[in-house]
């Protein structure tokens, strides 16, 4: 090992900081968030630096470097642009003894500071020894994105937790039992003490459970599963959350439904079961009841699974239903919220849903099919078209499909302007986006001439003038055919 990694305790220890710029500025900034005293030696300083010096968080030498403040310190940092003072201070800390770093310069270092993934209290350094900073910085991504944000809390609990563990199980074996159970399923999502922690606000529960383990001599994680209603976003598959790609990455079974990018199926495990639950072909949709006693089976026994739905699972999505089932039957579940169609797909089609002059509040509803079928409806009520024409801001109208001629006619009847700009998204946020601008007398003709593909959702307001300045996304296939049934989703 060229270095040797160590986490210092530099809380209350002096520090010197040589460099009066931006780089010195960002050192200062971690060695303050890790509780140093810190002097800045410089003839010069950023405007950050004079703050943090107005506001007495740091003291200050004003003048060039002065090798005299070295031997007081407990470590240096060498951030000038100037080579030749950089080495000075290296060289005056290599001979008073003290741990010096000259930023991207390994060379004359004596230490170096890694790339860091902040789950305080949970640290983790990544170095590549100086040769490739960008790879250490490449891997920190990846960790990031991966390790659960909520690590850190976890590891807390268990600080907190220490001593009471300690008091009750002597023994150094049992204790390491009980955390590697109790911990176990930390990163796999599996539930458990550890999961609950990190779901957030089930602290509570947590603690009842490991107060219990403890008591009773064992640990049990044997039970039901859980489910994950997730939402998958409008269509572009980089629009899900993180904490639903780390959910669905450790699923034991997907429910997916049509409108699921079929590129985040392939982030789900190998041997996850991959069951389709949305309309195949225009044929009739899995029905609601069937999709509920599907979940409920499989989280009774016992397995994780992930209901990955479209957009949003609580806007328009029955995912309010799945969750009362899972709620009725006493089984636990989550909900991961997801970018709604609505808000994806303005947002790649340049059409905010508010804007400071022309739009105050903006409307959500659905289009009623009035097929009387099942449908993925969550209601079969018509929209009170008159109340929402009196509005006049902004309306956005999902699973307008072949009705735009409809909505826009009980619009108009009921007094919005025909000249309100109107706009129809189809396909939004994939490769395959197409919208169709016109006003509200003239948005049917135009969407029908063009030739409607699904899903499509419809805006109405001024906020759809905007669009000729802010439409910044250029789909590569616009219009091309949109994978409605996905069951070709390979992995
Ligand atoms: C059953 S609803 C589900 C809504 C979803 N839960 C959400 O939050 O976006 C399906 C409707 O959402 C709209 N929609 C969903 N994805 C869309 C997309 N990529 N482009 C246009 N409209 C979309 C369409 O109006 C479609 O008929």
């Amino acid at each position: 090992m060229q270095y040797l990694p160590i986490f210092a305790s530099l809380s209350g220890q002096p520090c010197l900081v040589v460099g009066g710029g931006n780089v010195a500025e960002r050192k200062v900034a971690q060695l303050l968030a890790a509780g140093a005293r810190v002097t800045i030696n410089a003839p010069q300083l950023s405007p950050g630096l004079k703050a943090d010096v107005a506001a007495g968080r740091i003291d200050v030498a004003l003048r060039p470097f002065d090798p005299a403040l070295v031997p007081f310190q407990l470590l240096v940092i060498a951030a000038t642009s100037d080579r030749t003072v950089n080495h000075a201070v290296a060289e005056s800390e290599r001979n008073a003894l003290r741990l010096c770093n000259v930023v991207d310069d390994p060379e004359v270092s004596t230490y170096i500071s890694p790339s860091i993934v902040d789950r305080s209290p949970l640290l983790v350094a990544i170095s590549s020894g100086g040769q490739a900073p960008v790879l250490a910085r490449l891997l920190r991504q990846q960790l990031e994105s991966w390790l659960p944000a909520r690590l850190g809390a976890l590891a807390g609990w268990a600080g907190s937790w220490r001593e009471r563990v300690k008091a009750k199980l002597p023994d150094l074996t049992d204790r390491r039992r009980l955390w590697e159970q109790v911990l176990t399923g930390a990163l796999d999502a599996r539930p458990g003490v550890a999961h609950d922690v990190l779901s957030g606000g089930r602290l509570a529960t947590a603690d009842a459970a490991l107060s219990a383990a403890l008591e009773a001599g064992e640990y049990r994680t044997t039970g039901p599963g859980e489910a994950w209603l997730v939402g998958a976003g409008p269509g572009d598959p980089e629009l899900l959350t993180l904490r639903g790609l780390h959910l669905l990455q450790h699923a034991d079974v997907v429910l997916y439904d049509r409108l699921v990018a079929p590129a985040l199926l392939a982030y789900a495990r190998r041997d996850a079961e991959l069951i389709h639950v949305g309309k195949t072909g225009g044929g009739p949709s899995t029905a609601q009841t069937a999709i509920n006693a599907l979940l409920i089976a499989r989280v009774r026994a016992g397995q994780r699974v992930c209901r990955l739905k479209g957009g949003d699972p609580y806007v328009f999505g029955r995912g309010s239903e799945e969750a009362l089932a899972l709620a009725d039957a006493g089984l636990p579940f989550q909900v991961v919220p997801g970018i709604t169609a609505a808000s994806g797909c303005g947002a790649y089609a340049g059409i905010p849903l508010t804007h400071r002059k022309e739009a105050h509040a903006v409307t959500f509803v659905t289009a009623h099919l009035g097929s009387g079928q099942e449908t993925d409806q969550e209601t079969d009520q018509e929209p009170d078209w008159q109340s929402l024409a009196a509005l006049g801001q902004t309306l956005v109208v999902y699973m307008t499909g072949r009705r735009v001629a409809e909505v826009s006619a009980a619009l108009l009847q009921y007094g919005r302007p025909a000249a309100t700009p109107a706009a129809v998204v189809m396909a939004g946020t994939t490769d395959a986006q197409r919208c169709v601008t016109g006003t509200l007398g003239d948005i049917a003709g135009q969407v029908s001439a063009a030739g409607v593909t699904s899903p499509a959702i419809l805006y109405v307001g001024d906020v759809v003038a905007l669009r000729a300045r802010l439409n910044w996304f250029r789909p590569a296939a616009p219009g091309a055919a949109y994978n409605e049934q996905h069951s070709g989703a390979q992995r």
